[in-house]
């Protein structure tokens, strides 16, 4: 079948995409395996219990870890007794401060393109703690059991000292202008204020949303081993040449000394990256002079592994009778730590989102001493969506106008903050599709007017965006087999997301070649590339180092077809692939295969490596995946219990490479929104900065009895400046589900919940 369709395909040039120019030719495709729901391509192995995951690499000699962690949250360790510990059986080490190698700070992320560091507090250099939780000692014994008893053995005694571990009080002390990537989060377009207090319509109100903890069901492990001055490593990473670099940095070695491999991960979502579990493994394996395993316990997850930080927000909307928004304030605090560089940025959402005539857009910030928080699944968006989206339902019942319409009378030509044009937006289309779909013309304008036995029933909706990024920075490599076959390599990563099987179908409709004769290399920090499995970037990036490889690719066979070719005398933008070779692009008679270039040539094999160029199509356009969230909810009069019984995402994000692998991204991100709506919340005792609920019996995330079926739809209207006309589709999911579900609670109970998660004791 691919390989009939493939012979219908026309061939493409090579060079025609141009960030900020001319589009990717394979968005004319239409009959390869591009859009096909091909399923998951490691599916098989994971099935079959054969997809080894970090911590289920063997190491000859190996020995376990297990890391004690501080109970306080400032202070110094006054006294640390290992004696029991190290006489404790199978013990081989246990270090701490007392005895750990001297190491560099971990380069945080950003401070550099290559550091991938969730926090740069020095690991055990020192009696100083700067977090509940902090590991302040790791044990190395012969068995997992052995480790963790040993460890149970440390006597450790502190001086405390006063914490910043209360968000209100660390506010009414003061807060500072956020920045987020090296942006100031503030943003002005006229006067707000003014033009709020003379709106004929206005609404004002306060949402919080509180701490988050990553859940990966794969645990945070290493498996490594040092091999002289060579750091090999088996991890759990979506940013393996980021963290490879970090590490080097650590030890004080050049890069190319530590080789990281992740070929399989069980879930990510911002938090695999580099932490301290990583430095302590590696420091405490060469003191040992052993291969050491380390996979953190769930509650070393929530102790050493940054989450999604708090936020307080403020949202005013001013408009005229009509709906069309006159003032636009988004504004409020969020927390995070002295050594970190990531606040959670609420605001992003709002900048693109409606054409306000004026904005006031603001994130102010406060320390606290806490583990540092990080990227969770659209930080930022998550939340801020929530907020608004929030806000706008409260506008529009006040206005009496329908959520929907009130969104589509707002919908901006041009990006307002930027003035940029909008590479491509097709909201209205998703909302007007997905309003057809659901159902929404049955929704009761007056909230509490539907009741069925003991269960209120409502709808809601919100929009969804999330924006598009492409990470400057790394080669593909491409090589090509006299048998006509093709290899990609690339230092990218398959989380589950799905990005082996695109990639592959994106490469073999690229070279015209069926999807058996490619094979795609990633998670491997050896490969070429940079690229960082975060901000849903991951398909645009490699498809722009992948294109800028077969450019090259292209160029060096016709060099190499030379005269006595069908080809000879054709410059690379007048041939495409096709049918497992070069062609003609308007005379496909002119052909010649691979294999036939190859042989002709003497040459067992091609391979090229190539960088992608400068992002610079952002530069040009405003850029953004977009979706239309709707939501039932029933919510119980007896209990106050609330239900989402459906939902559907209607998403318009440029092309969908594969619908099987995309509409399970979309479910799985909508999943995450609704235990951001209903359950997801970290027990933080501010009095001692202590987390109180490490573990997945406390902390409530939803299984399959809380998610009702999840339909999802897409516009499939190609970005023309992006290739392959995809945009992002790995975050939005979660992005204005929470407000989806606030949203359509309000309309079941008339009770407006403000502040995540929506528990039943809010509904009472
Ligand atoms: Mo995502 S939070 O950018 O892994």
């Amino acid at each position: 079948l691919m390989q009939g369709a493939m012979a219908k395909a026309v061939a493409l040039a090579p060079d025609s995409w141009i960030p900020g120019g001319e589009p990717d030719p394979l968005i004319r495709h239409q009959h390869g395996s591009i859009g096909k729901p091909v399923s998951r391509i490691d599916g098989p192995l994971k099935v079959a219990g054969a997809a080894p995951f970090a911590a289920e690499f063997p190491m000859a000699d190996m020995v376990y870890a297990a890391i004690a962690y501080s109970s306080v949250a400032r202070g110094r360790i006054a006294s640390l007794d290992v004696a029991a510990a190290e006489a404790a059986p199978g013990v081989v080490l246990v270090m701490s401060h007392h005895n750990a190698p001297r190491l560099k700070p971990a380069p945080l992320f950003m401070s550099d393109p290559k550091a991938a560091a969730g926090d740069s507090i020095p690991v055990m250099q020192d009696d100083a703690i700067c977090w509940n939780g902090q590991p302040i000692a790791v044990v190395l014994a012969a068995t997992q059991e052995q480790a963790d008893h040993a460890k149970s053995l440390i006597r450790v005694t502190y001086e405390a000292e006063a914490a910043d571990t209360d968000f209100e009080a660390a506010i009414a002390a003061g807060t500072k202008p956020s920045q987020f990537m090296g942006q100031p989060l503030h943003d002005k377009l006229g006067d707000a204020e003014k033009a709020l207090a003379k709106a004929p319509v206005s609404i004002e109100a306060d949402y919080r949303t509180p701490r988050h903890n990553h859940n990966p069901i794969e645990l945070h492990a290493v498996t490594l081993a040092w091999d002289g001055d060579t750091l090999r490593i088996h991890d759990a990473q979506q940013a393996v040449a980021h963290s490879a670099w970090t590490l080097a940095q650590v030890f004080d070695l050049q890069p190319e000394q530590v080789l990281i491999t992740s070929p399989y991960v069980g879930g990510g979502f911002g938090s695999k990256t580099l932490w301290q579990h990583h430095i302590i493994a590696a420091a405490a394996a060469r003191m040992a002079q052993r291969p050491v395993r380390l996979m953190l316990a769930r509650e070393g997850v929530y102790r050493t592994v940054g989450g999604r930080s708090l936020t307080q927000q403020h949202v005013a909307l001013g408009a005229e009778e009509d709906g069309t928004l006159t003032a636009l304030i988004h504004r409020g605090v969020t927390a995070k730590t002295a050594h970190n560089v990531m606040p959670e940025p609420f605001i992003l959402p709002t900048r693109s989102a409606y054409a306000a005539r004026t904005m006031l857009l603001d994130v102010q910030q406060v320390e606290l001493d806490m583990i540092s928080n990080t990227f969770m699944r659209a930080p930022g968006e998550a939340v801020g969506t929530f907020a608004l989206e929030c806000a706008m339902d409260e506008l529009a019942e006040k206005l009496g106008m329908d959520p929907i319409d009130l969104r589509l009378r707002n919908e901006p030509e041009k990006d307002p903050i930027s003035g940029l044009p909008f590479s491509s937006r097709h909201i209205a289309q998703a909302w007007r599709d997905g309003a057809a779909r659901f159902g929404w013309d049955a929704r009761s304008a007056v909230p509490a007017a539907r009741r069925e036995g003991e269960w209120l029933v409502g709808l809601g909706c919100a929009t969804a965006t999330y924006p598009y990024y492409r990470m400057p920075g790394g080669a593909a490599r491409i090589t090509l087999s006299r048998e006509g076959e093709a290899t990609i390599d690339i230092a990218a990563h398959e989380m589950g997301m799905g990005t082996s099987t695109a990639q592959t179908q994106v490469a073999a409709e690229r070279l015209g070649l069926p999807m058996e004769r490619i094979r795609f290399n990633y998670g491997d920090s050896t490969l070429p590339g940079l690229v960082l499995a975060g901000g849903s970037q991951q398909t645009a990036s490699i498809g722009a180092a992948v294109i800028a490889a077969y450019n090259k690719l292209v160029a060096e066979l016709l060099a190499l077809a030379g005269n006595d070719s069908p080809l000879a005398g054709l410059k690379p933008d007048e041939v495409g692939s096709q049918d497992g070779g070069l062609a003609k692009l308007d005379d496909p008679g002119r052909h010649e295969s691979y294999a036939s270039i190859l042989s002709r040539a003497q040459r067992a094999a091609i391979s090229v490596e190539a960088e992608p160029p400068q992002p610079l199509e952002t530069m040009h356009w405003s850029m953004h995946s977009h979706g239309a969230m709707f939501c039932e909810a029933r919510v119980n009069v007896v209990t106050g219990e609330p239900r989402v019984t459906r939902f559907l995402g209607s998403f318009d994000c440029g092309r969908i490479l594969n619908p099987k692998t995309a509409a399970s991204q979309f479910r799985g991100g909508i999943i995450m929104g609704l235990g951001l709506a209903l359950m997801e919340e970290t027990q933080f005792d501010e009095r001692n900065g202590r987390i109180m609920n490490p573990s997945l019996a406390e902390y409530h995330v939803p299984v399959h009895m809380d998610v009702p079926e999840i339909d999802v739809m897409w516009t499939d209207i190609p970005d023309p400046h992006t290739p392959m006309g995809a945009r992002g589709i790995g975050e939005i999911g979660i992005t204005g589900t929470g407000a989806a579900v606030a949203n359509a609670i309000y309309n079941a109970t008339g009770k407006r919940v403000r502040d995540l998660p929506i528990t039943l004791d809010k509904l009472l």
